[in-house]
């Protein structure tokens, strides 16, 4: 119901104000401000008046408590009702303690500490002044060419739903208007934006609705059921509508079909960009579309400050649909309580000692440390503290290690690798570090100098990977093996005969041709974040044992993708016991699966399955059936194990994928011990999408797999009666 003050508001309001408040800008626009605040898009002439900014509703990519104090209280005097900004910001993995990017989060399989990263991301950025983070992003991925795989937890549905909810009740808590250290979240893009063509960004999205309602509509839900408090459309088409003007995305399914009834917002540009997409002829037809599909906020074009009066008082829309947008914006003014107190928790004073203090850093660090996926060890690792080691590579010593959308962080505070591995060998003149090329170009005194380096120590790592401009928003790649520079350098130390480990620093799967078979070890740390560098020398000399397994599969090359571990069979696969050699479908030159499945990750110590068992070989909708495993940590190193449990309908009324993620556990064994881990198998876990978008489940034949990864299992057989 909608809130009597709210109300009042908006019948205050004239219509030039209600459009206005439709509007966020970024921050140079805005009295008060000092600097330009975070700039995502790109800045265009908006051809607004002073009145319109003084009106407009709210603004984007503000922060830090001092800046936010002085451009709300300047708002607050120059807006006629005294209406306060929403202050919104892109706060995706942290605010000044960073924290892993998501994609590395989601390798944690820890939900709980992820949920504590976006609790301490609320609490550092509420501080500072902000409202509303654009967060989390939910989009599933499945092409690794595409920059913003490091945005999302990855290509399974079912735990990109769990780590989307985590991260909503980290930002929000149970009450955004009494709990002032949390921020509203903006569930991300709305929707299927992950799927854009040939992973290029803002490309074309086409896929059939029982895809896009089975594979990618579960993440954006599980936000909403959550509590999500906002949606945010994504740039691209679905059905050949773009999202911002898709009636049938937004007014049907969202708001109608399932009740969402917070606001909507474009991304940076995205109504105006209905013209170059070639479904509005101009500004105009733009405005019209937009709002008639259910967006409320227009960020950083016009359109709407510029059309919608017209349009109403031609009668072409209704003035009540306008009112609507309106509402809901000062609703959720109203739920943050910002009419009381438009301030809200920004607080200089405060902000000094909360933010990045050590207890946020500590959490990060920990985080971190289970974020990094071992890939590879044939022994090599953990290093010992006595070994000399050169650590070779543009990543050695660098503070490149936050990632993309880490713009409140700091590199140069940042924990670097050369420093953290000096700390924690037994001498820090064990550890000599060495840049050996930068990350695109090779020069010979900088490999001349990592040769020297290398000559005197026992052991080389290199730290290689991509800088963080490589991936992120507008950070496609048609390549993305590591770059040349860096695969010569790796080449020439290999040469050495010294035993060679490689820590990778990169934003999405990468073709590991030539690191992969020349390295002893390999260890992937993502963008590890503010901890970074201590995080994985805790990882590399063993004080920490790695746990991180991935949850976005490696292709072996570029031409294999998309490449993930819950696809469907064909009528033809490969490895079928009358199979032909050459009428099945495969490759001639790569196997059809991953190089490094989803799931996948070593540890110190290694772990053995026993034989899953079945309380019954049936299940039915009342009398879910029990399964058992015993899991062994059969090494001599304390480890924690991520237990996994797929399920496969080997036979649906539409075709079921390979294997689905259906439930997970995190163990922690000590040597030699052993424990049984138990899952509850029930009828709901075996819903589907049918051809007619029904959902349910069907009688039949099931199979599910237990490991410690998607490849690598113990099956059982079973039937839903
Ligand atoms: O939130 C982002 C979005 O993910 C991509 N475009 C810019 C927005 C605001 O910064």
């Amino acid at each position: 119901m909608t809130n009597w003050l709210v109300t009042e508001y908006l019948n205050k309001m004239t219509l030039e104000e209600k459009v206005a408040q439709l509007l966020q800008l970024a921050v140079p626009f805005f009295k008060g401000a000092k600097d330009s605040g975070q700039i995502t898009g790109p800045m265009k002439s908006l051809g607004i008046t002073e009145e319109q900014i003084d009106n407009a509703g709210s603004v984007l990519g503000l922060a830090g408590a001092e800046e936010v104090l002085a451009v709300q209280k300047a708002h607050l005097a120059n807006n006629r009702l005294g209406i306060p900004l929403l202050i919104m910001a892109d706060i995706v993995h942290g605010f000044k303690t960073i924290f892993p990017v998501p994609l590395a989060i989601g390798c944690s399989w820890d939900l709980e500490l992820a949920e504590k990263s976006a609790e301490i991301a609320a609490r550092e950025a509420a501080v500072s002044g902000i409202h509303v983070t654009f967060a989390p992003m939910v989009d599933l991925v499945r092409d690794p060419r595409w920059g913003r795989v490091m945005e999302s937890t990855g290509e399974d549905p079912y735990l990109n739903s769990l780590f989307a909810q985590a991260f909503v009740r980290g930002f929000q808590g149970d009450d955004l208007r009494n709990e002032r250290d949390r921020v509203a979240a903006c569930v991300k893009h709305f929707a299927a934006y992950g799927l854009a063509e040939g992973g290029r960004d803002y490309n074309t999205v086409d896929l059939s609705e029982l895809k896009l309602r089975e594979s990618y509509l579960p993440g954006y839900k599980a936000a909403l059921d959550a509590g999500a408090e906002m949606v945010m459309t994504s740039f691209n088409t679905l059905d050949g509508i773009p999202a911002t003007g898709n009636r049938k995305l937004m007014r049907k399914l969202l708001r109608e079909e399932w009740g969402f009834d917070g606001v909507l917002i474009s991304d940076w540009g995205a109504v105006k960009e209905l013209i170059p997409h070639g479904v509005a002829e101009d500004e105009r037809e733009a405005a019209l579309k937009a709002l008639q599909a259910g967006v409320d906020i227009e960020m950083m074009t016009s359109c709407y400050v510029h059309y919608l009066p017209e349009l109403v008082a031609e009668g072409v829309i209704e003035e009540k649909l306008v009112d609507e947008a309106v509402l809901r914006i000062l609703e959720l003014k109203e739920k943050m309580g910002l009419f009381e107190q438009p301030l809200r928790g920004a607080d200089p004073e405060l902000e000094r000692t909360v933010v990045y203090s050590s207890e946020h850093r500590a959490v990060s660090r920990e985080l971190a440390a289970k974020s990094c996926v071992l890939l590879k060890n044939d022994g090599l690792l953990p290093l010992g503290r006595q070994q000399r080691v050169a650590l070779i590579g543009p990543f050695a010593d660098s503070g490149d290690i936050l990632g993309p959308w880490s713009w409140t962080g700091s590199q140069e505070t940042a924990a670097r690798l050369g420093a953290a591995m000096q700390a924690a060998s037994a001498e820090a003149s064990n550890v000599t570090l060495a840049a050996g090329c930068g990350i695109d170009t090779f020069e010979k005194a900088l490999a001349q100098e990592a040769a020297a380096a290398a000559e005197a120590a026992d052991v080389l790592v290199l730290a290689l990977g991509e800088a963080s401009e490589m991936s992120g928003e507008a950070g496609s790649r048609s390549d993305i093996r590591l770059p040349q520079a860096q695969l010569e350098l790796l080449r020439r130390m290999k040469q050495l005969g010294k035993p060679l480990a490689v820590v990778l620093f990169n934003g999405r799967p990468l073709d590991l041709s030539g690191v992969l078979d020349e390295a002893d070890a390999v260890l992937e740390a993502w963008f590890p974040g503010s901890e970074g560098g201590l995080a994985i020398a805790d990882l590399l000399y063993g004080n920490v044992n790695p746990s991180g397994k991935l949850t976005m599969s490696f292709p072996y090359s570029t031409g294999q993708i998309p490449v993930y571990y819950n696809s469907f069979n064909t009528g033809r696969p490969q490895g079928a016991p009358d199979a032909q050699v050459r009428y099945v479908s495969q490759y001639l030159d790569v196997p059809n699966e991953p190089l490094l499945p989803f799931g996948y990750g070593l540890s110190y110590t290694t772990f053995a399955y026993g034989q899953p068992k079945l309380s019954s070989a049936t299940l039915t909708a009342e009398q879910p059936l029990q399964v058992s495993v015993a899991v062994t940590n059969t090494g001599s190193t304390a480890g924690t194990e991520i237990v996994q449990l797929y399920i496969r309908d080997m036979a649906g009324e539409v075709v079921r994928p390979l294997k689905e993620l259906k439930a997970f556990s995190r163990v922690e064994l000590a040597p030699g011990e052993s424990r049984t881990i138990s899952f509850e198998i029930n009828e709901a876990m075996l819903r589907y999408y049918h051809s007619d978008l029904s959902f349910g489940s069907d009688p039949g034949a099931f199979k599910l797999m237990i490991g410690g990864s998607s490849r690598d299992v113990q099956e059982a057989d079973f039937r839903l009666v």
